[in-house]
């Protein structure tokens, strides 16, 4: 049977081997979030408008999304839109909104073939009403799927997260439904967007920038960072296998000493 891919080319056996030998060599991060940086300076150093750079950036969406699916990871979230890019030119900003709608068309039918499942966190109704109709379509469309939850991270910020769900526990002591004593952190991170989805395993940044820039700041207290040089529009599936084989080199111990390291991390509030 002809396997579906989201790149429309079929999977080499290279690749195939070389996905098979991460899986063997140590775990696959359960769940990985990335910060696609450096669309604008790839273009640039193309002699290319930064429109180009988000363009090509959407390639390697497409194939770190599917090299995810192939390998096992259960959640891919993607930093596409922070708050803060909302301060860029309206040239800018109308680009990738478009790029973003005709990217959905395109794509939501093959997400789903794949049997990948779309979400989103962030503030969606900051978002032109045209691209609100395109991602709950594709939402909609794909919300049975469980072979890989692909979340994109759209008007997105950890300080706007964490300010939202201050305000819903505040209303929930405000109704005298919740004594303010039990309050601890697994209710906070209850009351995150991210409240379905285990914590980030992996973080990759590209661009080289050795910074968070506001992405999930309450969720990475124990993720392991990976940070590459490579703009994101030439960050594909062998660079991820290269994070990955980083990953599994770390050992992480959630503050604990190497013997107690099976015992995951707990809440200690
Ligand atoms: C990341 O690339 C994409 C978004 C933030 C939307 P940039 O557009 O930030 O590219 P650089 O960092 O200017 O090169
Ligand atoms: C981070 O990239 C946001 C996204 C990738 C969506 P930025 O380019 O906005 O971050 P800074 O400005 O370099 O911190
Ligand atoms: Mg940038």
């Amino acid at each position: 049977m002809r396997q579906f891919t989201l790149t429309n080319t079929e999977q080499t056996s290279d690749d195939k081997k070389k996905q098979v030998l991460l899986q063997k060599a140590g775990e696959i991060p359960m769940h990985i979030a990335i910060i696609m940086d450096g669309n604008g300076r790839w273009a640039k150093s193309k002699g290319s408008i930064r429109i180009h750079g988000h363009k090509v950036g959407v390639d390697s969406v497409k194939d770190i999304t599917e090299s995810c699916a192939q390998l096992g990871v259960k959640y891919l979230t993607l930093y596409a839109f922070s708050t803060e890019n909302w301060g860029r030119p309206s040239k800018e900003i109308k680009g990738l909104m478009r790029l973003l709608v005709s990217s959905l068309r395109k794509e939501a039918r093959n997400l789903n073939k794949n049997n990948i499942k779309l979400d989103t966190i962030g503030q969606m109704e900051r978002f032109p009403k045209q691209c609100q109709h395109e991602l709950q379509e594709a939402m909609e469309l794909t919300s049975d799927n469980d072979r890989l939850e692909l979340c994109l991270a759209l008007s997105y910020s950890g300080r706007w997260d964490i300010t939202e769900a201050v305000k819903r526990i505040a209303r929930h002591v405000k109704e005298g439904r919740l004594d303010p004593e039990l309050i601890n952190d697994q209710m906070i991170g209850d009351h995150l967007s991210t409240a379905e989805i285990p914590d980030p395993d992996l973080i990759i940044r590209t661009s080289g920038e050795y910074r968070i820039s506001n992405f999930l700041l309450w969720q990475l207290a124990y993720s392991e960072l990976y940070i590459t040089k490579t703009y994101w529009p030439d960050f594909r599936r062998d660079e991820l296998y290269e994070a990955i084989q980083s990953y599994q080199k770390r050992d992480r111990r959630f503050g604990k000493i190497p013997a107690q390291k099976d015992e995951k991390a707990t809440s200690s509030v």
